[in-house]
């Protein structure tokens, strides 16, 4: 049974799904990638490489496990977080503790992000696409924040082509994961949610076409962990 939203009620209704899951996100993110995710992370913000003292954004940060990263790597300068979900970002709270004014949470709509033109040096964004109602207008916004010479880079689900793989792929992610997440997260629909919207999400060529539309250059694509990962990066000259 399909638990996908109708387009018009997308964003509410992710908003409201990620609002539930909020307490238990990051717990079940640990055990549902096997602990992969982090180093996904680390590596996604290694490709954008935020300047010393430069301004990074995450777009759709949740509960903002990429900003202590990015803050490491901005130090004195800021590492912003941007999300429509305040609970998802209330979570994350504890995380910002130890960076004082290096980094910080705004509530805000990866469509109409509340920043100047080319305010960022780098930008990153997590597991989001596939959330948001208008794919090419969430790459045309962080296009616009983005500052000449500003790398993006998404990390998004995607699903593996060795058929072998793909086969237990889909049966781990559409068999298991449902239940990790009513066990760990307390909620097995949004879990439901995730494996069917990653199934409705555009491929790795067809994301890399969108981001070349609305101006990125240079965007290549890589695939991780046996292709259940792409990571995608583009520049704005
Ligand atoms: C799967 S979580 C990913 C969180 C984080 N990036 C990570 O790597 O764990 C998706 C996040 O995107 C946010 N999101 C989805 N659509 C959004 C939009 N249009 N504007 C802002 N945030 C959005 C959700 O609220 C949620 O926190």
């Amino acid at each position: 049974m399909s638990v996908l939203p109708p387009p018009e009620e997308k964003a509410r209704y992710v908003e409201r799904m990620f609002a539930r899951i909020a307490s238990g996100y990051d717990r079940v993110n640990r055990v549902m990638t096997f602990g992969l995710d982090q180093g996904w992370r680390r590596h996604v913000v290694e490709l954008v490489a935020p300047p010393i003292g430069g301004r990074s954004l995450d777009v759709g940060t949740g509960t903002g496990d990429f900003l202590p990263e990015l803050a490491s790597w901005t130090r004195h300068g800021l590492a912003v977080g941007v999300d429509f979900t305040l609970p998802m970002m209330q979570a994350g709270q504890p995380k910002l503790a130890d960076l004082g004014p290096h980094a910080a949470f705004v509530g805000g709509d990866a469509l109409h992000l509340p920043f100047p033109d080319q305010s960022f040096d780098a930008i990153t964004t997590g597991f989001v696409m596939r959330n948001v109602v208008d794919i090419r207008q969430a790459f045309a916004e962080m296009y616009r924040v983005a500052r000449p010479g500003g790398i993006m880079a998404c990390l998004e689900v995607a699903r593996p082509r060795n058929p072998m793989v793909r086969m237990g792929h889909r049966l781990y992610f559409e068999g298991v994961v449902p239940w990790i997440g009513q066990i760990l997260g307390g909620d097995r629909r949004a879990y439901t949610y995730l494996p069917q919207s990653a199934r409705a999400f555009p491929g790795p060529e067809q994301l890399a076409e969108l981001m070349r539309e609305v101006g990125w250059q240079f965007v290549s694509y890589r695939l991780h962990s046996l292709g259940a990962v792409a990571i995608h990066v583009g520049a704005r000259v």
